[in-house]
């Protein structure tokens, strides 16, 4: 559920603001997000996992600005980070690093050491010469790395090819058959405390079924490493919750929770979570101007002023996003159109034969977009990253300035 609906004269509201004025005050193209939805969908997960012992961590790259780190950092959120860069956001946001997992398969030395630093609560490791390499770099801090192995159990997540990562021709985490002898490889080195198991098998899975199959892998895995005397104090289950786009019907939180916390009756495991999108995909739009409205020779078009620099997942994955107008009362006549942005690329788009009645000047939304929209944002064909602005009932906040051009060449030099 989330808090942008239509007003009954046909506006559409982000919580109570009208988005048409809030595109009238920032401009387009604009990311609007909603606190309460925000606050919504992570509480979701807490009370989810209910009595159980648990730390959602919220996976920063589905939006990692600071204001929104920053709000889930006050309900106690956990993160789940991929870079230092990700770590130094999360700081920055006020989140605590004791509650940061380190996931991601190319951890440098710096970033090692930088969260080593930092204190942070676990290195989900995914291979064995990062093992060795945070073994060295724990140990020439006089410090022990807490880490967890990500385990590749070898299931169809069913979901897009570029976001299943949880088969066995994925590069990511250690083939479950392996990680006995990986585990008891890291526990052998001086300066790794072996705390966790973690995985991830993929994003946007709509079913319960794999998750809870991968689950079942994990705990038979932890059995054999109690019998080898590993002791495992949790199990992070990744994130990948999918979310409704178009018609999908993706299982609530407390569904999938409720299935997870059977398996885990009588075992003394802290359970992890980190979700991205299930808590930030229907908690933001972005909203774009109609430009113009061409006719091509047998595709109508409605180029608008967002495009594959500000949200690219329409042509990465040739994903579907809900595309509704920002005033649905207005008189117009209906057609069909590709929604195309200014970007110099035939795969520039936002959304493919969608009936529009639309005129230019108009403004659309393009709905849950508030995960991996922004945050996989560029400056191609030099332009400027959207603003983003992050609506608390009546009062927006303005949580990102859109980007003076200038800031494009800001750290460019010209030669002597
Ligand atoms: N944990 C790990 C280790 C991950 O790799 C990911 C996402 C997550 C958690 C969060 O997954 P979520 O709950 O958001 O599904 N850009 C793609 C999604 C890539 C997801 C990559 N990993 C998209 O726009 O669909």
């Amino acid at each position: 559920m989330d808090y942008f609906n239509y007003r009954e004269d046909g506006e559409l509201l982000a919580e109570q603001c009208a988005v048409s004025g809030l595109v009238a005050q920032y401009g387009t193209p604009l990311y609007i997000y909603s606190r309460a939805t925000i606050e919504r969908h992570w509480k979701a997960f807490d009370a989810a996992a209910g009595e159980v012992p648990h730390l959602i961590c919220y996976a920063v790259k589905a939006n990692g600005n600071l204001a929104v780190l920053n709000l889930l950092a006050r309900l106690g959120s956990g993160f789940d980070i991929v870079s230092g860069g990700e770590l130094a956001r999360v700081i920055a946001a006020g989140g605590d690093a004791k509650k940061v997992v380190f996931s991601g398969v190319g951890k440098t030395e710096a970033e090692m050491r930088y969260a080593l630093e930092q204190d942070i609560l676990c290195f989900n490791v995914e291979s064995e010469p990062e093992l060795e390499r945070l073994n060295q770099v724990a140990g020439s801090m006089g410090k022990v790395a807490r880490i967890s192995i990500r385990i590749n159990p070898d299931i169809d997540a069913g979901t897009h090819p570029y976001i299943s990562t949880g088969l066995k021709q994925n590069k990511f985490g250690i083939p479950i058959e392996r990680a006995p002898e990986v585990y008891k490889y890291a526990a052998s080195l001086p300066h790794l405390q072996v705390t966790g198991v973690d995985c991830h098998i993929g994003s946007q899975l709509t079913e319960i079924a794999p998750f809870l199959e991968a689950a079942d892998k994990l705990l038979t895995l932890i059995d054999e490493l109690a019998a080898a005397g590993i002791k495992i104090h949790h199990l992070d289950v990744g994130g990948g919750l999918g979310v409704n786009y178009n018609d999908e019907t993706p299982p609530h939180p407390s569904e999938y929770a409720t299935a997870l916390k059977q398996k885990l009756q009588d075992r003394d495991l802290t359970l992890m979570f980190e979700p991205g999108r299930a808590i930030m995909a229907n908690a933001g739009i972005l909203a774009t101007r109609v430009e113009y409205l061409k006719a091509g020779e047998d595709r109508h078009f409605a180029i608008v002023d967002a495009a594959m620099n500000d949200l690219i997942r329409p042509s990465l994955y040739s994903a579907w996003m809900n595309i509704i107008p920002v005033n649905r009362a207005l008189p117009r006549d209906a057609q069909r159109y590709d929604v195309v942005g200014p970007v110099c690329e035939t795969g520039d788009f936002l959304g493919k034969d969608r009936e529009l009645a639309i005129a230019p000047g108009d403004y659309l939304a393009v709905r849950s977009a508030g995960a991996y929209g922004f945050s996989m944002a560029s400056n191609y064909n030099a332009r400027s990253r959207a603003a983003e602005v992050l609506v608390d009932g009546e009062q927006p906040h303005l949580i990102r300035e859109r980007e003076p051009l200038a800031s494009l060449w800001q750290f460019e030099h010209l030669l002597p």
